[in-house]
């Protein structure tokens, strides 16, 4: 098992022994049932009628017009919930079903894929705890507040920075103690094997239709293909299906912060060294001695000191480019991209069209670049209105 879910020398499976059955369980139902023609049929309903799939690809007329090239918006934003973190709930949750599970539990940053666990928890009936950072707590409460709605329990993680880390940590120590009738819905390609796998399968439907959208739509396939990078699984979900597609660049956007030379970042892709965190291998930040460092973004659903090992290995062979955005060049955005097009980005997703942004004029005009809108800012408009007042 310890070779398992290997990305090159990334990924893995660093975990106490007492969690190794249920990982190796989860591991063995997801093999049985992922191409399984009942559970495939029963999943397709459900990313269909519940979450609102296919989403479409929409061409940002004025927003294209602005940066001097063509800009398509993968609109996952449009997704039930608001993110592209229903794709994963759906796929894990059906799984905890076929398992037999009756409890869910989940970490959570920006509140989307707690609330995603809360709507499948809910549609499932399942009971649901959420942990949460009491920081995230605070800035994301119209999240916490529809997770309760749902019926989920939503425990606030006061240890260590009190953001997405400490969640985990937490999640991670309720589930020792918990592992026969609990399965633990994590939100993104990291962690230990099988979760990267299995949360890169369920994100996968992204790049499969944005691909096919392209060819119909534009008739060939774009230039560039850009997603914002947390653990990465909207930027996995997307830029799987044109992997083997050499001419299209992949851009992941990282968070810089309030800039990688002040160290108060999440960006360690960027500026992190290779470590061992959550029980996989991946570029981290951290100190000389190993010890985890703080993080700091404006957006809670990036603000992780570590990134999925599966991205660590495109960065090495070069297959990807990892950039990294400011803050400050976030809440622009944020801005810009409203008024030009009457759609909230999240501040995570506005990550990457930050960077779209930040290539204006710079490209030969029929380039085409698609962003994967990975979820929508109602949740981000608090924060964005005490950083920027609207006069
Ligand atoms: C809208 C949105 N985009 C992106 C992310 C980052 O996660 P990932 O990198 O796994 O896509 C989050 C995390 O909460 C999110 O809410």
């Amino acid at each position: 098992m310890k070779d398992k879910g290997r990305f090159g020398q990334f990924g893995g499976f660093y975990v106490p022994e007492v969690l190794i059955p249920a990982l190796e369980e989860m591991e063995e139902a997801f093999y049985q049932y992922y191409k399984d023609d009942k559970f495939v049929a029963e999943l397709n309903t459900l990313y269909c009628d519940y979450a609102g799939r296919p989403t479409p690809l929409y061409y940002a007329t004025r927003f294209s017009e602005l940066v001097g090239f063509k800009v398509y918006i993968k609109r996952e934003d449009l997704l039930h919930g608001g993110a592209h973190k229903v794709n994963n709930c759906l796929g894990q949750g059906l799984l905890a079903k076929y398992m037999g599970k009756t409890k869910l539990i989940a970490e959570t940053g920006a509140g989307q894929h707690g609330l995603a666990t809360s709507m499948i928890g809910a549609l499932f009936g399942m009971q649901t705890k959420i942990f949460m950072g009491a920081i995230d707590v605070d800035r994301q409460s119209v999240n916490v507040h529809k997770m309760r709605l749902c019926g989920a329990e939503v425990i606030s993680v006061s240890g260590g920075t009190r953001t997405l880390k400490d969640a985990i940590n937490e999640a991670l120590r309720y589930w020792t103690s918990n592992i026969s009738d609990t399965f633990y819905l994590f939100g993104t390609v990291c962690g230990p094997h099988p979760y990267p796998t299995i949360v890169k399968h369920f994100q996968t439907c992204i790049g499969t239709e944005a691909r096919r959208q392209c060819l119909e739509k534009i008739g060939r396939l774009p230039d560039i293909v850009t997603a914002c990078v947390g653990g990465g699984s909207n930027a996995i979900g997307i830029f799987n299906a044109f992997v083997e597609d050499k001419t299209v660049k992949l851009i992941g956007v990282e968070p810089a912060g309030r800039g990688i030379a002040t160290g108060k970042h999440a960006a360690p892709l960027s500026a992190g060294r290779v470590g061992i965190l959550h029980g996989t291998k991946m570029y981290l930040m951290q100190d000389g001695d190993g010890q985890i460092l703080d993080t700091e973004s404006i957006s809670a659903g990036l603000d992780y000191p570590g990134v999925g090992p599966e991205h660590c290995l495109l960065k090495d062979t070069k297959r990807a480019e990892y950039v990294a955005v400011e803050d400050e060049a976030v809440l622009d955005i944020f801005d810009i991209f409203t008024k030009c097009e009457g759609i909230l980005p999240a501040l995570e997703s506005s990550h990457s069209l930050a960077w779209v942004y930040s290539q204006r004029n710079k490209l030969p005009a029929d380039t085409v670049v698609v962003v994967n809108l990975s979820g929508r800012g109602d949740k981000d408009v608090g924060i964005v209105e005490k950083n920027r007042p609207v006069k």
